[in-house]
């Protein structure tokens, strides 16, 4: 992966920070994204735990950390106008960060949590970045999008009229079905991309990771709860 330049999106716990843990370790450059500061310097030195110290400056040197909070709009432009301006590609965009069962909540533009979250941010981030992704300087790697998306998607009974996205209208609210739902958006996202970019040599995919012990995933979850499941993820 030596040269390539990879961005994910929530990197600072779980499957984000594992995943730009490997990459970076296999010689590409890392884009990671926080909502925090701290955590975000953290899962910095995360990323440099085993580098020789008279390698650390110059390995540094392949990780740049950004401010990205995926329900904003304005922090999304920040961002992207930030990376566009240090970058002039990025060969993966890999759509991480994700929130699961929390209450009905609505983002500061008024979209509900985790649509706004685990999709709809997601696609504002891609459509301002695919400039940088569709102008590849190396045709040896198809450069791609990843959407990490969950086999909950199964679950989504329903989906929702925009106006109860938007909070307009008053629902019944399940934070399982918001989350199957965005995850369901994940998936369905996923192949209207691969469709539009494939003329392009640009390759989009959808992971399901499982179940993944040791995240942050299910900090909404009862402790009850999580104790029980623990053994069988
Ligand atoms: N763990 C599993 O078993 C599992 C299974 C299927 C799918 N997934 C999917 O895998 C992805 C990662 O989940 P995980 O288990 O690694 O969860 P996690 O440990 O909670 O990590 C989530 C990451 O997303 C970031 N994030 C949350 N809200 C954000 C926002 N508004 N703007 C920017 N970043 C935000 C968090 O940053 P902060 O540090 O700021 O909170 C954190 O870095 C999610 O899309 C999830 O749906 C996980």
């Amino acid at each position: 992966m030596e040269g390539l330049k990879v961005l994910v999106t929530g990197s600072t716990c779980g499957i984000g920070l594992h995943t730009a843990k490997i990459i970076f370790k296999k010689g590409a450059t890392v884009i990671l994204t926080c909502r925090d500061e701290v955590r975000g310097r953290r899962a910095v030195e995360s990323l440099l735990v085993g580098v020789k110290e008279e390698d650390v400056a110059k390995e540094s040197e392949r990780i740049h950390l950004f401010t990205l909070d995926v329900t904003n709009y304005n922090s999304i432009c920040e961002f992207t106008d930030e990376v566009s301006k240090m970058f002039k590609y990025i060969h993966v965009i890999i759509n991480n960060a994700g929130i699961m069962g929390v209450p009905f909540e609505l983002s500061v533009d008024g979209i509900e949590m985790h649509f706004a979250t685990n999709g709809f941010g997601h696609y504002v981030v891609v459509e301002r970045l695919l400039p940088l992704l569709l102008k590849t300087n190396r045709p040896d790697f198809k450069s791609r999008v990843i959407v990490v998306s969950s086999g909950l998607y199964r679950n989504a009974e329903t989906i929702p009229q925009v106006s109860k996205l938007l909070g307009q209208k008053t629902y019944e609210y399940s934070s399982k079905q918001a989350y199957a739902f965005s995850k369901l958006a994940n998936c369905l996202y996923t192949v209207a991309l691969a469709k539009m970019l494939e003329p392009h040599n640009v390759g989009v995919y959808c992971v399901r990771p499982g179940f993944v012990n040791g995240t942050k995933l299910g900090r909404e979850t009862h402790w009850f709860l999580r104790a029980l499941a623990a053994p069988l993820i």
